[in-house]
């Protein structure tokens, strides 16, 4: 989507005859919109509606919780969530209304099968794992951090590199680029918090000449369909356009700062219909000298917001902590607890990140979101202020995306100068098992990237991915 690109062999004009060893290939034109949509132009060795045997249909089948009040939600996931299934077969819905569908997803096993979303794009944020994103259009190497943009249509399975921690988006639109982020010609202008560089299509296509008994899984109509294919489903030999899988790593985003207080649109990072999706990641905070950095109080009047926490520190007893998820749903207030925007004063930089998810009509919930609520948080502004822990604590409950408090805080008790959060002591236990997602890595990845010398940097294996991955890239 983001670009125009090209892997393999394809003629020399669209529609003509191309010939492999004499036989001729089969164009399949992918698009969107009819045919004045994005698209892209695939060459096969067989025709792709080449189906042996017609499998089974698996209704999706959702257990919705209607809670029976209405209330600001905290879901803790990170022990709760258990590995089970597949990349696919392991996704466990948290939310959903008609325009996305949230999912956590801990796989135990390997895809034995391909897949391909036949209704709706799909955004994989990897909190935790590495791997490959198999496609038909080639492969996609992922690693903590990324995105893995999807479009409908990629048939794919995952390769992953050992545990693997996944928050998924569904959607039957389309996930795109903001338009605001693109000129008129689709360059991504100046002043957006990514550009071209920051996107990566696949790497290298593989044609795979085998022949045998092959399920596609395909997602239509709400459910899953398994069709059997005679031939492996990777089976083309070139393809260019514009719709294809790529990623695109929240270490890469260039947070947008200012005097005073950024609204939540400066971290968007993509938009879907009726929704966006949002990183909010490792910045230096609002410098004017009476700018209180906290968030101010809001009400999502027409939104609901659902914050997933990636790493940082954010505080201990009572506050959020890596894989919590905050749903504020919308007609009512929320905001930092009390004394924290006090607090927050003189506060410089934060080293939060986060993937944020805010949609413009109501979420419904699953009896999965119901059994990881923590069932007190909508009460926690009233107890905090009744107790006075928050202006004295840790706690960063509330605040939206506070965790920066606990760590200048921790780094004032040290007596640190200029306000370093590099090392806040708020990550404990389970938190420092998510490491892979600190601004270490983003130090890593841009390092990578750039064709210097590396002296002092580590040789792990992470890193000779990432970067051979980055020097992988075709040029554009
Ligand atoms: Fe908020």
């Amino acid at each position: 989507m983001p670009f125009y690109q090209r892997l393999g062999e394809v003629p020399r004009k669209r529609h003509v005859q191309f010939r492999e060893n004499g036989t001729l290939l089969t164009e399949e034109v992918m698009g969107l919109e009819g045919f004045t949509g994005n698209e892209s132009i695939l060459y096969h060795l067989y025709s792709p509606c080449r189906v042996m045997e017609l499998g089974d249909f698996e209704p999706i089948v959702r257990e919705e919780w209607v809670p029976e009040t209405h209330a600001h939600r905290h879901l803790k996931t990170y022990e709760a969530t258990e590995p089970s299934g597949d990349e696919i077969s392991g996704r466990r819905t948290l939310m959903w209304n008609d325009d996305v569908e949230i999912s956590l997803c801990r796989p135990a096993s390997t895809m034995e099968y391909f897949f391909r979303n036949g209704e709706g794009d799909e955004v994989v944020f990897v909190h935790e794992g590495c791997g490959t994103l198999e496609t038909i259009f080639g492969d996609v190497p992922y690693c903590d951090g990324d995105y893995v943009v999807i479009p409908r249509g990629t048939t794919y399975r995952f390769r992953p590199e050992g545990p693997q921690r996944h928050l998924v988006f569904e959607t039957p639109g389309l996930i795109e680029i903001p338009r605001r982020y693109r000129n008129q010609y689709g360059q991504i202008v100046e002043g957006a918090p990514y550009y071209h560089r920051d996107i990566h299509p696949p790497t290298e296509l593989r044609t795979i000449r085998e022949q045998g008994e092959f399920a596609v899984k395909v997602r239509v109509r709400g459910g899953y369909q398994t069709y059997v294919v005679d031939y492996h489903p990777f089976d083309v030999v070139g393809w260019d356009g514009y719709l294809y899988p790529w990623t695109f790593s929240i270490h890469d985003f260039e947070p947008i700062t200012g005097r005073i207080h950024q609204p939540p649109p400066s971290h968007q990072t993509f938009a879907g219909p009726n929704f966006v999706i949002c990183s909010f990641c490792p910045r230096k905070l609002d410098f004017d000298p009476l700018a209180v950095p906290i968030p101010y109080h809001h009400s999502n009047l027409q939104s609901e917001e659902m914050i997933y926490y990636v790493s940082g520190t954010f505080g201990s007893r009572k506050g959020v902590e890596v894989g919590s998820i905050t749903l504020h749903p919308s007609g009512l207030p929320h905001g930092p607890q009390p004394g924290l925007a006090e607090a927050s004063i003189g506060m410089h930089e934060t080293t939060e990140l986060a993937v944020m998810c805010d949609t413009f009509r109501p979420l419904r919930l699953s009896t999965f979101a119901r059994d990881l609520d923590d069932g007190r948080y909508m009460l926690s502004w009233y107890q905090n202020a009744q107790d006075g822990d928050a202006a004295a604590g840790d706690d960063a409950t509330g605040a939206g995306l506070t965790s920066h408090l606990s760590a200048a805080r921790s780094t004032r008790r040290r007596g640190a100068a200029g306000g370093s959060t590099s090392s806040g002591d708020g990550a404990t236990g389970p938190r420092s098992a998510t490491r892979a997602s600190s601004p270490r890595c983003r130090r890593s990845a841009r390092s990578a990237a750039r064709p210097s010398s590396a002296s002092g940097r580590s040789s792990s294996p992470r890193r000779s991915r990432r970067t051979r991955r980055r020097r992988g890239r075709p040029g554009r």
